[in-house]
Formats: structure tokens, sequence, C-alpha cells
């Protein structure tokens, strides 16, 4: 690494939403040219339930992207309170399904199917507890009188510990995490709690919805917090804790269905994503902690392999458009209009040259 050019083993985006259709066909490509796997939400519209289904989405995936592109979607179950163990077990076996994610019913974007009361879903969890099937969790309660800015919090409480008091040593990951509560919480936690960090709940905290006015594009679920839940992510994001790893929960809509009398959430980050992280951890001073955030600690959290491979990143500052699209889709990204420091410039099958080699 010079300080103009970074280079890193090829990462992987272990949370991000593809879509399906005209959306699927124009965003796909900018996950995957940039990483080499990526864990792909089932919120479709039907929900992604069952092997098949995933099968067929994968397929779909696949499609979407240019001929020779080296990417490997890894598939997600969406658990309903109905779902049915065995077809999750055996999804899994056959290496369709890589984990199962839960909604809370009701908590974002097409939740609407999800679970109403996690005690429902202890059968399928005890399946996957003895199999070692990962549960990504949305975490965060929907009940109308807790205050949207402490449902993560009350998650914490009131569902993941007795979730992980009753299944020890079942391997779950809470997904994008914006609390400082949840950074202390998987810091406290065993070995098989892990977290997601986005690159957009390192760089915005709540003030960013209402700078000047109401701004739809900095809205997500769960909600950006106070700043110094922002800072508690930054330091833990940065820290070398291999239990905090890299998930960028982009989630492209349309312009127009953000800019609504009820905007959806999503911000869609996957056009400059890792030049997102790098920006953030260059301002803490932790550039060199990137590669294990980004590249090594999901996977080993996983029980999958390294990637093989490189991405090259150069320090040329980069200008974000305001709007991004191809006829069928518009769509905001996430720095629109901003200058970042850094540009990807590409991805190699070779594995980087390890220091001191000619
Ligand atoms: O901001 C979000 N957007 N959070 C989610 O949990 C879902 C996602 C989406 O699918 O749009
Ligand atoms: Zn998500």
């Amino acid at each position: 690494m010079t300080s103009d050019s970074l280079t890193l083993r090829e990462p992987d985006d272990w949370h991000v939403h593809l879509r399906d259709d005209d959306m699927l066909a124009f965003a796909a490509d900018y996950t995957a040219r940039q990483f080499a796997r990526a864990i792909v939400m089932p919120n479709l519209v039907p929900p992604v339930t069952t092997a098949a289904a995933a099968d067929a989405y994968r397929t779909r995936i696949l499609s979407a992207l240019p001929e020779g592109r080296r990417f490997t979607p890894l598939m997600t179950a969406y658990l309903t309170d109905e779902i049915d163990p065995a077809e999750i077990a055996t999804g899994f076996q056959d290496g369709v399904f890589t984990a199962c994610k839960l909604y809370p019913a009701g908590a974002t974007t097409n939740s609407a199917a999800g679970v109403t009361n996690v005690r429902k879903i202890w059968p399928v969890l005890e399946r996957m507890q003895a199999i070692g099937m990962p549960l990504l969790v949305h975490g965060e309660v929907v009940a109308a009188d807790i205050d949207i800015f402490d449902r993560e919090a009350v998650f914490l409480e009131t569902v993941l510990t007795p979730l992980l008091a009753d299944f020890p040593s079942l391997k779950v990951v809470l997904e994008h995490i914006t609390t400082e509560d949840s950074v202390r919480f998987v810091e406290a936690a065993g070995a098989n709690l892990a977290a997601t960090i986005t690159a957009h709940h390192l760089r915005i905290d709540r003030n960013a919805m209402f700078q000047g006015g109401i701004r739809p594009h900095a809205y997500c679920l769960p909600v950006a917090k106070r700043r110094r839940h922002k800072e508690a992510l930054r330091k833990a994001a940065t820290s070398g804790q291999p239990r905090f790893f890299l998930g960028t929960d982009s989630a492209p809509h349309q312009k127009h269905d953000k800019e609504s009398a009820c905007g959806c959430a999503g911000i869609f980050s996957a056009p400059m994503a890792l030049e997102s992280y790098a920006q953030t951890f260059e301002e803490e001073g932790a550039l060199e902690r990137l590669e294990a955030f980004a590249s090594e600690f999901g996977p080993r959290f996983y029980g999958l392999p390294l990637n093989e491979g490189s991405v090259t990143l150069r320090r040329e500052a980069q200008d974000l458009p305001e709007l991004m699209g191809d006829g069928n889709v518009s769509v905001v990204p996430f720095h629109a209009g901003e200058t970042l420091a850094w540009r990807f410039t590409g991805r190699s099958s070779q594995a980087k040259a390890s220091p001191g080699s000619a």
C-alpha cells in the first residue's frame, strides 16, 4: 500500500438489497463489480421463502450481470410465522441458502409477511442452531408505543437477549447496527454474535434527515441516531474487533418513491461503497484496518474461505452524481453531489503482492 493506492483482498458485502426486475438490472452490477460475494436480502414481493424461489432469484441476479463478472450471490430465506423448518434445513444443506433473515413484521420495506412473535419461529431456530445455519436479524421492535429512535435498543433487551439465552450456539448477525447500545451488546456477547455496519451509518446522524428541510434520501431503517451513536459505530468498525464487519445495506428505491408523502426507507450506497468506507477509515486513522473489516472478519464468522483476488482504490477525487439511472429507473445515490477522496479502480483474480515480494 502506498499512500495513493490501496490494494485489499477482495471484499464481500454481508448485507445488500439487489431487488428484482428493472431495479435489479440497474443495481446488481454496482455490488458485483466491487464485491466477490454478497448476502442478498430476501424481501422481494413476494418474499423469498423457499429454496426454489431463492434458486430462481440467484439465476436472475447472475443473468443481470455482464459476461465474465466473478460474483457469488449468497442467498437468504425470509422467515415467516409459518416457515417450514425442513424447507430451510434442506435449502441450507443443498447449498441454496446461506442464512435466514428475521424481519419483525412491519419493521421495514416488504416486511409485512415477517415474524409477528419470535416465539413462533423457535422450532426453526432450533433446527438452524443444530445445522450451523446463521440467523440474520433486523433488530428493531415495531410496537407503536416505542419511539422510533429507541426501537433497536429495546429489541436488544426484549427480543435478542432471550433469543441468545435459548440458543447459545446459534450464529447470529445483528444487521446494520445504529447505536452505541448495540456496539456494547456485541462486544459483551459470546463468539456467536456479530454485527454488520453500513457505510452510511458511519457518516450520517439523524440531523442529516432534517438539514434545511426534510431529506428523504438520508432516511433508512434502522433510522440514523444521535451523533454519539455514529461515533461509537465509527470506533467499532475501525477497532479491529472481528465481530464487526462490512454490510452496506445498499437499498435502492426509485427517486419518486423516496420523494413522497410516505417515502421509502433505504440508501443506495453500492456504487461507491468501498470508497465511502475507505474515507471513514482514513478519517479515523485506521486505513490499515479496512481490509480485515471488509474482507476477513465476515467470511471467518460465516465459516467461508477468504477470497483470493484483490481490489484496488486510487487516491483521486471522485464526484458523485446527483442522480443515477438507466432509462427505467432513477435513483439518488448516497453521497450525491459530494466528492470522495478515493476511487475504486478494479478487481483482479490475482492475490495482492505480499509485503516484501518483488
Ligand atoms: O433502509 C432500509 N431499506 N432498511 C431496511 O431494513 C430495508 C431496506 C429496503 O429493503 O429498502
Ligand atoms: Zn437491509
